[in-house]
């Protein structure tokens, strides 16, 4: 038979076949390259499969990733309830959401988390999220690609590895991504950096810290407000473990400190407050007063931008997702969120004491649900020491920097029962 259009067809695939083996060809994202083969806490799950593979009969504790382990408190779980009832009526039932969050979430951080603190916090400025890890990873996408970042050492791996994915930095040489200045933690500087003798534009700042669990004081977060004013940079501030701070002189925002609201964007998140790791829930604060510059030297608003870039990517987090975090609000809500964290950090007090009285210096745990351990050895080594020989679990500290090296990091996020036995099986361990 014969088919006109046959000819012109065949041209076409030999055309196309001959241009995928001579033309361009679809490329990867090269910065991808420059990173570590796997995220720090998917390393340690691998390795810790292949124990738990190998030794099937030796039950292991997990107190490296920091995922919380008690249920919801009852409040969250009532309001979940009844706004997932509401979704199956017709009269209640909500589709999209707006993508900065419902009102009466937004309006309860404001009321609650900051102007009962003093800051001046517009309901509108609070962008909720499904995480914090996302809003830290992703806010870098507002800023110039040639911004001078400053990222403490050591640090929650997210705030580096986006930067590396964003073709901010060269490569890594001797554990250190070039282009970054690093802000060292150290036994020197009570794990708190001092603003450093450089300018730079973008600063990751995170109390308390995770890892360390060290808090700054209010001196220091004006030194660091000080100095963002003084070179026209932005702080990103992570304060997602503000919930664990007892001490009463220590800042929970950094819109405590005076001239914050012009340079400082804040992230926040229910996960660690109201164990909502498994559930999903955040927000970050950017106030409408905080701008930064185009190459001409014109000024703007950075709420307009992440309002651009929210409402473009994000679609909103579940109405009962919100429901049940609004609730920590009430004051059922705020009773059982403090039993909630006061369970955690009685737990940090049982591992940093026993840590301590196994002749470890530590830091942590009074103010944050994680406790730095100075083992005064190679990390990795004394995490597979406390696997192989107490079976437990915890984060090495080389995993979140160079100056993590020689210690590690516990965390106090586990059952009471699984606390006690794995500081006395790390006793037994290390006699
Ligand atoms: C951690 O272990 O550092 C946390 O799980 C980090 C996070 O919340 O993503």
């Amino acid at each position: 038979m014969n088919y006109p259009g046959r000819p012109r067809l065949f041209k076409f695939f030999a055309r196309r076949s001959l241009s995928r083996t001579f033309a361009a060809m679809i490329r990867i994202n090269e910065n991808y390259t420059k990173l570590k083969a796997s995220y720090l806490f998917s390393d340690i799950a691998k390795r810790v499969s292949a124990y738990v593979a190998a030794n099937p009969s030796k039950p292991v504790i997990r107190l490296g990733i920091g995922d919380v382990t008690e249920p919801l408190p009852p409040v969250c779980l009532e309001a979940l309830h009844a706004a997932t009832d509401e979704m199956g009526r017709r009269a209640t039932f909500k589709g999209y959401g707006p993508e900065q969050g419902y009102a009466f979430l937004r309006e309860a951080i404001a009321q609650h988390d900051y102007a009962a603190r003093g800051c001046k916090i517009e309901a509108d400025e609070v962008f909720v999220s499904d995480g914090s890890k996302c809003d830290c990873g992703n806010i870098q996408e507002i800023f110039a690609q040639d911004v001078r970042l400053a990222i403490p050492d050591p640090v929650y791996p997210v705030y580096v590895d986006t930067n590396v994915m964003a073709g901010r930095t060269g490569a890594s040489v001797d554990g250190r991504y070039q282009g970054i200045t690093y802000l060292e933690s150290t036994p020197a500087n009570g794990y708190v950096p001092s603003v450093p003798s450089v300018a730079t534009d973008l600063i990751y700042l995170c109390f308390p810290n995770n890892p360390t669990g060290a808090v700054a004081t209010r001196a220091q977060l004006q030194a660091w407000v000080t100095y963002a004013r003084q070179h026209k940079a932005v702080i990103l501030f992570d304060s997602a473990y503000e919930a664990y701070i007892r001490n009463p002189e220590i800042p929970h925002s950094i819109y405590e400190i005076e001239g914050a609201r012009e340079v400082a964007i804040e992230f926040r998140s229910f996960s660690k407050t109201a164990g909502f790791t498994g559930t999903r829930c955040a927000y970050t604060v950017v106030p409408k007063s905080l701008v930064a510059y185009d190459a001409a030297g014109n000024a703007h608003p950075l709420h307009a931008l992440w309002t651009r870039r929210h409402t473009t990517k994000f679609n909103g987090v579940a109405y009962p997702i919100q429901k049940a975090a609004a609730a920590i609000y009430t004051d059922a809500g705020k009773q059982q969120t403090s039993e909630l964290i006061n369970f955690y950090l009685a737990n940090a007090k049982l591992i940093r004491d026993a840590m301590t009285k196994l002749g470890f210096a530590c830091i942590g745990g009074d103010n944050a649900p994680y406790i730095w351990v100075n083992t005064g050895r190679d990390s990795w080594e004394f995490f597979d020491l406390l696997l192989n020989r107490a079976q437990v679990v915890c984060t090495p500290g080389a995993g979140f920097g160079k100056c993590g090296e020689g210690h590690v990091r516990i965390s106090a996020f586990n059952s009471r029962e699984n606390v006690e036995t794995a500081l006395a099986r790390i006793a037994a361990a290390l006699k």
